[in-house]
């Protein structure tokens, strides 16, 4: 029989998305089974207990990441960080939510010719989310618009990276989002907005939260942490390793805003859309920027842009940071209270944060495939000093200890409550229904081209019988 794994976290402060407290941590066996205050003095330490002293620190849900793409084949290359989950068509749909424990599926509303879905698409494929209980997901952005836009750049001989942006403004996410909104509303299906990248966008879904839509939208580490101006760079490698989809916009005061929003819950959770490629497949596009694969990196440095620039800066408190961080995916993806959480009976993935520590963040420091880092220079608060998966200690003073395959899926179950409960009563509540009332007995005519009217009894309709 394998021997009990026992660790204790003591003397930090726990954070919740919805209080702190100075507690210890025990966990046995990957779960935690006792948060408190002196939980085992020294001297009371079972054999084999591992204790990790995290006075002065604080102790975190593990983030959730919801967004990368790890070795996505995409644009003619494939993306350098690897894993990758692929979803496919209405049959599957379902198999892979009762069957597999895939609760969200995501729509391109970009990308012509490719991935590009029509509204009418958009329409079934909201209708069958809301149908299995799925979260419908989408990239928001006009693929129409997008590919005319480009063919223009082109023809005035812009073909460097700022042409990505020029071809795709603000406008064009903005419409998008609207339209996805619109039709998820018209079936009463919750929806996810991924990558929000412009103000335009996020205040689109501000508003329909406002109004009372079930939607909710993902800033990525990219969009709060950098801007768009590097898209002009006169070094064009500089400019194409931040070519994205949609773009970083040029506004410089985008991040601030995304953040507010961030910060006030208009918008939800963060991810890092981590998709990777090196300088040399990123030069697929030297000469047409149509041709750069599109995707910055973010999967290492999510936690730190958010912790500098929306906490260190004032905009939110450390549990904010979790439930944007951890909480609030764990909920919408069904992962709730078992992920997102520190609690009894919660899977120990916990991080020891220093607050105060800062680091800079580099391409020659990082743990990344890509041989850039588009955050390259900045310099962050809140450091990861130790972190925790499944009750193992994976990473501690710089080093990380894992292989290959210690990964783990988790299947989720369909209708997260968190998202589903006001869905259901919706439907029970706002079905409209037919009117009854006495149906029509008077004469029925039919208009000609000359604008005659002939008597229904001789002319090409009949009466409405009564
Ligand atoms: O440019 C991006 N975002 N690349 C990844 C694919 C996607 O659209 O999410
Ligand atoms: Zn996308
Ligand atoms: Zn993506």
């Amino acid at each position: 029989m394998a021997a009990r794994s026992l660790l204790l976290i003591r003397g930090g402060r726990v954070v919740n998305d919805d209080c702190s407290q100075e507690a210890d941590v025990l966990v046995e066996d990957g779960v935690v089974r006792a948060v408190g205050r002196h939980l085992l003095p020294p001297g009371d330490a079972p054999a084999g207990l591992r204790v990790l002293d995290a006075a002065g620190k604080l102790v975190l849900p593990g983030g959730i990441d919801t967004h990368t793409h790890m070795q996505f084949p995409f644009m003619g290359s494939r993306s350098v960080d690897d894993f990758h989950l692929g979803t496919k068509v209405k049959e599957e749909m379902k198999i892979l939510t009762q069957d597999k424990g895939v609760n969200s599926f995501k729509m391109f509303m970009a990308y012509k010719d490719m991935y590009m879905v029509r509204d009418v698409e958009l329409y079934e494929a909201f209708s069958r989310c809301k149908e299995i209980g799925a979260i419908a997901q989408v990239h928001a952005e006009n693929g129409d618009l997008i590919a005319e836009g480009a063919k223009k750049m082109l023809a005035l001989g812009i073909t460097g990276p700022e042409g990505h942006e020029l071809c795709r403004p603000e406008a064009v996410e903005a419409e998008a989002t609207l339209r996805a909104i619109t039709i998820a509303s018209a079936v009463n299906c919750p929806l996810y907005i991924v990558h929000v990248m412009s103000k335009s966008a996020a205040k689109v879904v501000a508003d329909a939260r406002r109004d009372g839509k079930v939607v909710y939208g993902e800033p990525i580490a990219a969009g709060l942490g950098t801007d768009g101006t590097h898209h002009w760079d006169r070094e064009w490698l500089h400019a194409a390793h931040h070519v994205m989809g949609p773009p970083l916009r040029p506004d410089p005061s985008t991040p601030d805003f995304l953040m507010n929003l961030l910060a006030n819950d208009d918008l939800t959770t963060t991810g890092s859309d981590n998709c990777t490629f090196n300088s040399c497949q990123k030069a697929l596009g030297k000469d047409d920027f149509t041709k750069i694969p599109n995707g910055v990196n973010g999967v290492e440095d999510r936690m730190s842009i958010i912790w500098e620039k929306g906490v260190h800066s004032g905009k939110m408190d450390e549990n904010r940071f979790v439930a944007v961080t951890s909480t609030n995916a764990a909920k919408i993806f069904n992962l709730y209270p078992s992920k997102g959480r520190i609690a009894v009976g919660s899977d120990a993935d916990i991080v020891i944060w220093d607050p105060k520590a800062t680091r800079t963040i580099s391409a020659k420091t990082h743990h990344q495939a890509v041989n850039f880092n588009i955050f390259e220079g900045m310099v962050c608060h809140g450091v990861p000093l130790v972190t925790i998966s499944r009750g193992k200690v994976v990473y501690e003073a710089g080093v990380f200890s894992v292989s290959a395959g210690d990964g783990k899926f988790i299947p989720r179950k369909p209708f997260a409550e968190y998202i589903y409960k006001r869905i259901k009563q919706r439907d029970q509540t706002c079905t409209p229904t037919p009117v009854k009332r006495e149906p029509y007995k008077g004469e029925v005519v039919t208009l000609t081209s000359r604008g005659t009217k002939e008597d229904s009894t001789h002319g090409t309709r009949k009466q409405a019988q009564p």
